[in-house]
């Protein structure tokens, strides 16, 4: 699937920009790695990667007294979490902005929270939180998820799809060896759930998928996606119990 042709992004964004979530995850994972973030409730937070901001509302919601940005690269996310915040009435203080998190939006040492639910792939574990450094307060703390093992030996087949999608995927001991090179400590990590997967993730995908199919049955394009999407359900409903995301909560070292 090329996502660099306009209306290949535009078919997948039909798919994945209208789900609940935009990966695996759930409100309550989301409140929970919250609940491990060390010191007096964060002000000042960073969301990066938000996506559609089913997190970000979530965290808008435990966090009543914090200003929230949300960063994402494409404006069609940046378009629907705003909805979203909207129709939650927390545009007032939680705001959603096209960007990078390459080059966080925000003055230096201004984040006491900087959030990244499935999205830190794009720089990586230790490039991102050495990127984020600067950006974090004193005693500020990051809070990832990224893929990892759950067994020491994954079948073949479904280590080989992965190799295919997301190379550098590694265990728990795997993900806290990057965070320390980059200088920070995990405070605590935990892997989520199967039903952080169904739930608002693949089986609302499920119901886009079938949608592309009917109106879009011969579109070579609308194929790559709907193939890609079945091909990574299947994948999970097969493999699941060998994999999952994780949530990390770290924090500079020194
Ligand atoms: C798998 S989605 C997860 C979205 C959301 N955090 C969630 O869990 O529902 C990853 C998101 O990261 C965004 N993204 C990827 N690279 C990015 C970057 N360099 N800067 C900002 N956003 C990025 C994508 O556009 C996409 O919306």
């Amino acid at each position: 699937m090329d996502l660099s042709d306009a209306r290949t992004l535009d078919l997948f964004l039909q798919v994945y920009g209208t789900l609940p979530r935009a990966g695996p995850g759930a409100d309550a994972h989301t409140v929970r790695a919250l609940g491990s973030v060390p010191g007096v409730m964060p002000r000042t937070v960073l969301d990066l990667g938000c996506g559609p901001g089913a997190q970000t509302t979530a965290l808008a919601g435990a966090l009543p007294e914090a200003r929230i940005l949300a960063v994402d690269l494409l404006p069609w996310m940046v378009d629907e979490a705003s909805r979203r915040f909207a129709a939650a009435g927390i545009q007032d203080r939680v705001e959603a902005r096209v960007g990078d998190m390459a080059e966080p939006p925000v003055g230096p040492h201004s984040q006491d929270l900087i959030w990244c639910e499935s999205a830190i792939y794009s720089l990586g574990v230790t490039k991102a939180l050495q990127t984020w450094r600067r950006s974090l307060a004193d005693g500020g703390t990051v809070a990832f998820t990224e893929p990892i093992w759950l067994v020491d030996s994954p079948p073949e087949e479904i280590r080989s799809w992965w190799q295919a999608e997301h190379p550098s995927i590694t265990d728990d001991a795997g993900i806290r060896s990057r965070v320390e090179a980059a200088s920070y400590r995990t405070i605590t990590s935990f892997p989520l759930p199967a039903s952080a997967w169904w739930d608002g993730y693949y089986e609302p995908m499920v119901t886009r998928v079938e949608d592309l199919k009917a109106r879009l049955p011969r579109d070579p394009r609308a194929i790559d996606v709907v193939t890609a999407a079945e091909t990574e359900i299947d994948c999970f409903r097969r493999f699941g119990d060998t994999y999952s995301y994780a949530f990390f909560i770290v924090q500079p070292a020194d």
